[in-house]
């Protein structure tokens, strides 16, 4: 038995349950929903999931403004059902993995309607509140932006002062600076790691400390944020990103998760660049964050140098112990088929990539079977995000889309998981409206059809998926790509290797990144073929000297 943790061999599937299956026809989902498709995740060959936000929050930004960290929303079930959902997926060998927002609560959580009730309430200084800029206070203490769009400072009436939000201003901040606040958001850490969860996913972690001081954030170039810079509208986040402070709370953090066994882990949602999303691992102890979700793949286009690059890149950051997160969609952001043109191929081989490079693999409920993201008009959207865009004139958004890949409307990458064709995509009762609109393409991507063909992308997932699961050189192996004049420029080649006494193994990745058949010499011919990302592979009766590549095909050999 190797020593290897079971989060750096993990494969994790986000859901989003308000999307992943209606148990009680409203039109929403629900637990006792998911519970019901807990079987479906395990055939499909993943083990962990993440699921976002369900906890009690008035759903103002669908569970990313929680009202109470340890209560069930109504419209999702009970603590009964969330407890029986941990017991479900233990039983299956599965890890259960929640989302927490620390950050920020509700504004009608109790904590900040006691905050603002008065400036001498106890709970006044678990937020961040301010006089405004003299000297008539009726400007903003001072220029921080939050993270969308405007002035992060919201001014209350009531008490003549101003609060922050690093989001939308319905998302009051923590004051961490508060020991209070820092002994309660551990405690409900602690709560539901008594319940047996396996792990959490720290939303926006990288902005809980803000300068003490409240220095004004300097200047910056830089007009729109990037995967490299969330600064933007020329204005720098030095006093409100990446505090030292955070790093060093996360090492508490870090220790109460360590205090349980068995391990648990947590990832965290943070922005800037590589050296600074490492930093979150803590120091030479590794006592920080187990992973942090890099999200430079996102919006990686198919092309071999670019990956190649992308691959170095992580490589030199999250080299062994560490390990990097493959991520290519999420409930914010464009799902990744809509950036690849809907095109079922190229999907397969960025599948192919995702689970045959090293690190741990992030699935999108619905990404395995090609679900897209569905172009709605942003005047009736309910993302909250969207309507801070609501006067921005439409071809401004769609050129965001066009030439940044990225959609204001985060409702078009929510929409309800699609199980058959039937009316609703089986989601929900056929007569019921569904909470968003099914997207248009659900009558051939959806999971029922796709389990009956085998040469469908689900079918394909689940191929790749029992490999990664029983193939050690796949699931905890080193990587180096290959940079042999004998491989076509459009092929990526990649080993990864396993060895852990007198266990070895070696398995050898092909992706052609090409619209054109490939065939060219097997640099390793004494591995032997064993999966792709076609059903119609000729490698299988060449005897692997000659490789033979179907425009977009993924191979894996295997010594
Ligand atoms: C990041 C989450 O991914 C997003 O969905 C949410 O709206 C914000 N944080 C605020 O919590």
């Amino acid at each position: 038995m190797d020593q290897i943790p079971w989060w750096k061999k993990t494969i994790v599937y986000q859901i989003y349950p308000r999307s992943f299956y209606d148990s009680t026809g409203n039109g929403i989902g629900d637990l006792k929903g998911i519970i019901s498709k807990l079987d479906y995740i395990k055939d499909l060959g993943v083990e962990t999931v993440w699921f976002s936000p369900f906890y009690d929050s008035p759903q103002k930004d669908f569970g990313y403004d929680i009202r109470n960290y340890r209560e069930i929303a109504l419209e999702y079930g009970t603590m009964e059902d969330c407890e029986r959902l941990i017991m479900e997926m233990h039983d299956r060998g599965m890890k259960i993995v929640l989302d927490l927002v620390l950050n920020h609560t509700s504004d009608q959580h109790t904590w900040f309607v006691q905050s603002r009730s008065s400036k001498d309430n106890p709970k006044r200084d678990w937020y961040i509140w301010r006089d405004g800029r003299k000297p008539l206070g009726k400007k903003p203490p001072n220029n921080w932006k939050a993270i969308i769009r405007g002035s992060g400072w919201h001014y209350d009436a009531q008490t003549d002062q101003w609060y922050w939000t690093q989001f939308l201003p319905f998302q009051p901040d923590l004051n961490y600076r508060n020991p209070e606040v820092q002994t309660e958001m551990l405690d409900i850490v602690r709560f539901w790691l008594e319940k047996g969860v396996d792990g959490f996913r720290l939303d926006i972690i990288d902005a809980l400390f803000e300068d003490e001081k409240f220095r004004d954030n300097p200047c910056s170039f830089r007009l729109l944020p990037s995967e490299k810079s969330p600064d933007y509208l020329f204005q720098s986040k030095k006093y409100t990103q990446h505090h030292p402070d955070t790093l060093k709370f996360l090492k508490s953090l870090r220790s109460v998760i360590d205090e349980y066994s068995p391990t648990r882990f947590m990832v965290g949602e943070v922005t800037g660049p590589m050296f600074m999303l490492r930093k979150y691992c803590g120091d030479e102890t590794n006592d920080g964050l187990n992973l942090v979700f890099l999200f430079k793949s996102l919006g990686i286009s198919l092309n071999t140098i670019k990956i190649r690059r992308l691959i170095q890149l992580y490589e030199s950051f999250f080299s062994y112990p560490h390990i990097p997160t493959w991520v290519f969609s999420n409930h914010d952001r464009m799902r990744r088929i809509s950036r690849l043109g809907g095109d079922i191929k190229k999907a397969k081989l960025n599948m192919a990539l995702q689970l045959t490079v090293r690190g741990v693999p992030f699935i999108y409920y619905g990404e395995e079977i090609g679900m897209e993201n569905h172009n709605l008009e942003i005047e009736t959207s309910l993302d909250p995000v969207a309507h801070k865009f609501y006067k921005v004139p439409n071809f401004i958004l769609m050129a965001i889309k066009k030439y940044l890949g990225e959609s204001i409307n985060r409702d078009e990458c929510r929409t309800p998981m699609q199980w058959n064709s039937a009316q609703n995509a089986g989601f929900t009762k056929a007569e019921i409206d569904p909470w968003l609109p099914i997207t248009p393409s659900y009558s051939e991507r959806n999971v029922k059809i796709q389990t009956e063909n085998a040469d469908s992308l689900l079918q394909c997932y689940k191929r790749f998926l029992k490999l990664r699961n029983t193939t050690p050189a796949l699931n905890s192996g080193t990587i180096v790509i290959i940079n042999s004049s004998e491989l076509p420029s459009n092929v990526l080649s990649y080993i990864r290797s396993y060895s852990h006494g007198s266990e070895k193994q070696i398995a050898v990745i092909y992706l052609n990144i090409s619209d054109d058949s490939l065939e060219f010499k097997n640099p390793h011919k004494y591995a032997n073929f064993a999966e792709s990302t076609t059903v119609h592979t000729r490698n299988e009766k060449i005897k692997n000297v000659e490789i033979f590549l179907f425009p977009w095909e993924g191979v894996v050999y295997i010594a």
